[in-house]
């Protein structure tokens, strides 16, 4: 498990989404409520990559077949049986910074 700089943070502003890599591990960040997440920039569904999906500060739609997912959670909103794989996150002197494992609570 390692943790990778991956962008500045006030580089992605509130309601802001956009892909990044953690080392090899393609990342989609989002800025929901001013708090910044990290999931796997793949769609549980057919794999399309979520830094093109649409992203209203709250939901994060897929551009493919427009699955929906809550940004806080990664949760299906619809289907709601759905789930992003989520990844830890944190801000270190105003870099974000991303692990490349999954969070435990997701894997
Ligand atoms: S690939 Fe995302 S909803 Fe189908």
């Amino acid at each position: 498990m390692t943790w990778h700089p991956v962008i500045q943070e006030d580089d992605l502003w509130e309601g802001e989404l956009r892909g990044v890599t953690a080392g090899t591990v393609k990342i989609m960040l989002v800025n929901a409520g001013g708090r910044i997440r990290a999931f796997r920039d793949e769609c549980p569904h057919k794999g399309t990559p979520l830094s093109d999906a649409d992203f209203d500060g709250s939901t994060i739609v897929c551009p493919t077949h427009n699955w929906e997912f809550d940004a806080c959670t990664g949760c299906g909103i619809n289907p709601g049986d759905s789930q992003l794989i989520v990844h830890e996150v944190r801000v270190e002197g105003g870099t974000v910074v991303v692990c490349d494992k999954p969070s435990p609570a997701a894997a």
